[in-house]
């Protein structure tokens, strides 16, 4: 999997991972992994059907970042600790909007690293963030319905499945139903770190 060098700021997921920013520093590793897992992304997410390519890889990460700077985003991504550095495993993200105080959460991992709590790890300490400095009252997660591996991490979280948003998904084979997971700020208990 790919080497990241050290970033300029690292949060720790326990002691064998970190979150890093997900901006332009790290657009070789990112589009490897990228290009690794987008056969596997593509029957959950809309977006990720034709492999990306290095360019438009790099204008994502740079419309992330400008998103992070507007407060509207916070991308990050999940790496994890090798004897030769920091190797990335995945993303996780969350969009903001300031005005309605909700977010929405997003992940995913590279499938060498799925089974180790990370993305549960991950979103945790996202929740910790939106409900604490942020002061959001809700965030929502997304997904559709035959990914049960996701409805296991939101469920695993807290998240209180809400209800199924018909067709609400625009995939290039056809539209989708998504299942809309959602949890308050006074549901949410904050995590020991
Ligand atoms: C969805 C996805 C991120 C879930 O990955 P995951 O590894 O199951 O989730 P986590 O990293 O939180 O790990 C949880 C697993 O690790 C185990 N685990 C080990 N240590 C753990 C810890 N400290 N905390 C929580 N779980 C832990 C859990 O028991 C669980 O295993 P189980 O499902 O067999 O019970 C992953 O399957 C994926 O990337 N899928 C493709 C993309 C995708 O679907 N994204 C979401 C779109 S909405």
């Amino acid at each position: 999997m790919p080497v990241v060098t050290a970033e300029l700021f690292t949060w720790p997921l326990g002691d064998d991972a970190v979150l890093i920013p997900r901006t332009v520093a790290i657009a070789g590793p990112y589009q490897a992994l990228l290009t690794a897992n987008h056969e596997r992304l593509a029957s959950w997410f809309p977006g990720f059907d034709r492999p990306p390519t290095p360019e438009a890889t790099r204008a994502d990460l740079e419309l992330r970042g400008q998103g992070w700077l507007a407060g509207t985003e916070l991308p990050l991504a999940v790496a994890v600790r090798a004897e030769d550095g920091l190797r990335l495993a995945g993303a996780v993200n969350l969009l903001i909007n300031g005005p309605a105080r909700s977010g929405e959460v997003g992940y995913w991992l590279d499938s060498a690293f799925e089974g180790r709590g990370l993305v549960t790890r991950a979103v945790t300490t996202l929740l910790d963030h939106a409900f604490g400095p942020l002061a959001l009252d809700r965030v929502e997660l997304r997904t559709v319905p035959a990914n049960t591996r996701s409805q296991k991490v939101a469920e695993r979280l807290g998240f209180v499945r809400e209800g199924i948003l018909r067709e609400a998904a625009a995939f290039p084979g056809g539209r989708q139903d998504e299942v809309v997971f959602g949890l308050l700020a006074r549901e949410w208990q904050p995590s020991a770190n």
